[in-house]
């Protein structure tokens, strides 16, 4: 939410096989093994590797993220697209794309996995039910090519980032769930609607896609599948707790909001509002460090630590610093056990943006997605051996976490997270190196780190080495330094309210921006960069004017200067092998206020050469559009759904039924009865061209 409660390496790709005829191929044959193995490994979760089609084929997993040098270059193509309409009031209820262009629903929250029954959204979800459906609500993605149908089948990894308790425990009106009984049940299906979704989707022979149930790829991973934790901070003293002495075994990963992938193969979810899920009844006093991290008696209402023990704060000091974190996930192994790397940093991770440099560094952008926080970088000790795939598996377990200082000259600079320099020192606090990490935004204070207005997605060019963040608003930074609002220097987390700076130029900035950088001399290594502002979204149509003693350079108001269709609150990120930029958009989904002409929420294509950006999708009322991927062709797009009616506070008198508006689909045909559903959309070109031309 925008709500508050709310494989290896530098592959030329002839080496891989690129037959697309859909016939019986190898990986069927394995996932036939799967599903009989999986009787009897269910219940040994990573106590034995399957056989796997990374494994086997090693290079079953190109898809673009490579070496530089291998890198499509951008294509000329542009964008070829005629822009769709705002989703402005009236509100539709639908996912509308360009003309000659179709988008259907290919699977939604509690579409069956299995060959068991979809989930009947007119009873409340159970946890038992859950595991074998699609998650809740849709964020970041990742599709994984099958060997052998690059472009046909594979494997669509998606994050199920968090729920709405009163849609899964049927709840109404929704405000209710403040004041309701909480069981155990009831929060254990809650929290079977978080984490991973691994799912094996095909073209069918209708050219339409599909979800292949069963399949032995299938898999849930939820907030109570147990994870390795690797890395500096593994069994640190902060990490134990009493259910885990060892601090190396986590349950469950939640809040997987936005992700990354690897050269390698794998899927990296990350772990953002971790904070939200846990509270107490009883008297707390959050520590400096638990304030840092937005931790507070209330939590963010899920009111899991009423039935389950593990959520109570007051009781589990140190449960909260097992969550925070980017976490690994081997899709083609449905018995591999998800690894938390520590030395990435544990913050409010939104997405982790890997990049292979041509001396085969592998540098992994992250951005800390909460008001005033900061941008980070990690970069591999090792380099990626490309002719090796199992030397590359702990590859993010060692390295160097660094986080971003924007100078107003448009230079910037890494600060290294390093224990025991530059005041990350045991006087100041900081013990070890697992102690920088699992306090990392304490270290960043430490540093002088710049902060940001909302770090959300990054995404890299796929051949300028060019790096891009969103920073999706911000209602905590001030004007002028003189202003009453601006305490100046950070107290707490959300009390910060730094003033305007060159990476961050508007107070108040409702419509958010997205800012470049390229690392000097093209080495991902390098401590030092450059950036600029790419853009200034906002409304060229608005009345609203900023404050009035607020009048620097370097800033274009509320009306922004987009080049093309408006959008504000930029969100997702993502580049084609083309070279185009997808934006998603996360603001109130409502078309009121600030967003009375942009309308609901979108994705926008823009071409970063020129500048131009329209308008490809818009969803329906109150949704967020998240995560975006294509097959390698780029013939065939995918994009999630978020939480299409959300309404915490049942204000809203138009509320969303989507997909079951039958707008898009419906998706089921056994009349079944209507509640919103996340999901995800496959989108393609009706003349089977590249999706953005
Ligand atoms: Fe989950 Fe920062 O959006
Ligand atoms: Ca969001
Ligand atoms: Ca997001």
């Amino acid at each position: 939410m925008s709500s508050t409660l709310h494989p290896d390496g530098k592959l030329n790709p002839s080496q891989c096989v690129s037959n697309d005829s859909g016939n019986t191929s190898i990986l069927d044959l394995i996932e036939q093994r799967q599903l009989t193995r999986r009787g009897f490994l269910r219940g040994s979760l990573g106590a034995t590797a399957g056989v796997t089609a990374s494994a086997l084929f090693g290079c079953a997993v190109v898809d673009g993220l490579t070496n530089y040098a291998n890198a499509a270059p951008a294509s000329a193509g542009g964008i070829g697209f005629t822009s769709v309409p705002p989703n402005v009031a009236p509100m539709s209820d639908a996912v509308t794309v360009p003309d000659g262009y179709s988008a259907r629903v290919l699977v939604a929250w509690g579409d069956s996995l299995t060959h068991a029954p979809h989930w009947d959204p007119s009873r409340p979800m159970d946890e038992a039910t859950q595991l074998h459906c699609y998650g809740a609500h849709t964020d970041g993605m990742h599709f994984f090519p099958a060997p052998g149908r690059n472009n046909s089948r594979g494997l669509l990894v998606t994050n199920s980032e968090y729920v709405d308790p009163p849609l899964v425990n049927d709840i109404a009106p929704a405000k209710d769930y403040a004041a309701a009984a909480i069981t155990l049940e009831m929060v254990r299906a809650q929290q079977a609607g978080h984490g991973v979704n691994v799912v094996d989707v095909q073209m069918g022979r209708d050219g339409n896609w599909e979800v292949r149930r069963p399949s032995g790829f299938n898999r849930r991973i939820t907030g109570n599948t147990p994870c390795r934790v690797a890395g500096p901070a593994a069994g640190h003293p902060l990490m134990k707790t009493a259910a885990d002495p060892s601090g190396m075994q986590v349950i469950g990963t939640l809040n997987n909001c936005a992700n990354g992938h690897t050269p390698w193969g794998t899927y990296l979810a990350c772990e953002e509002n971790f904070n939200g899920y846990f509270g107490t009844d009883a008297p707390l006093t959050p520590t400096p460090h638990e304030a840092r991290y937005g931790l507070v008696a209330g939590g963010f209402g899920y009111r899991w630590h009423v039935a389950d023990e593990r959520f109570n704060l007051a009781a589990n000091r140190n449960e909260p610093n097992r969550f925070g974190w980017v976490v690994e996930i081997d899709p083609w192994n449905p018995t591999s056990t998800p690894v938390k790397r520590t030395a990435l940093g544990r913050f409010k991770h939104e997405s982790a943006g890997v990049v292979v440099g041509a001396d085969n560094t592998v540098a992994v952008y992250m951005g800390d997605d909460e008001r005033n926080e900061y941008v980070y970088k990690f970069v591999c000790a090792k380099k990626l051996d490309p002719k090796n795939p199992a030397a590359n598996r702990d590859l993010l377990d060692s390295g160097t976490l660094y986080v971003a200082r924007f100078g107003a000259d448009g230079r910037g600079a890494w600060l290294p997270l390093v224990w025991n320099r530059n005041g990350l020192t045991p006087e100041n606090g900081f013990a070890d190196q697992g102690e920088v990490l699992i306090k990392a935004r304490q270290a960043a204070d430490r540093l002088g780190a710049t902060m940001m207005d909302r770090p959300e997605w990054v995404a890299i060019h796929p051949s300028t080495r060019e790096v891009y963040v969103t920073l999706t608003n911000n209602n905590r930074r001030g004007s002028t330094p003189t202003s009453a609002n601006d305490a100046g220097g950070k107290t707490a987390a959300g009390s910060a309210r730094p003033v305007v700076d060159g990476a961050n130029p508007r107070p108040d900035n409702d419509f958010g921006h997205i800012l470049r950088w390229r690392e000097d001399g093209g080495d991902l290594a390098a401590t030092s960069f450059e950036w600029d502002v790419f853009v200034q979204c906002g409304d060229k149509a608005t009345a609203k004017t900023l404050p009035a003693n607020y009048n620097p350079a370097g800033h274009d108001g509320y009306r922004g200067n987009i080049v093309g269709d408006d959008y504000g609150a930029p969100d997702g990120l993502w580049f084609d092998r083309d070279g185009r930029l997808w934006i998603q958009t996360d603001q109130a989904g409502d078309a009121q206020g600030d967003w009375v002409n942009i309308g609901g929420n979108v994705m926008m294509c823009a071409d970063p050469s020129t500048g131009e950006t329209r308008r490809f999708l818009t969803g329906p009322r109150h949704c967020e559009v998240t995560g975006v991927v294509t097959t390698p062709d780029g013939r065939t797009m995918f994009v999630g759904i978020q939480h299409p009616g959300e309404d915490w506070t049942d204000t809203f008198t138009d509320n969303s039924t989507w997909p079951d508006s039958g707008v898009n689909g419906p998706t089921t045909t056994d009349g079944r009865v209507s509640k919103p559903r996340s999901g995800v959309v496959v989108i393609t070109q009706n003349n089977g061209g590249v999706i953005g031309t």
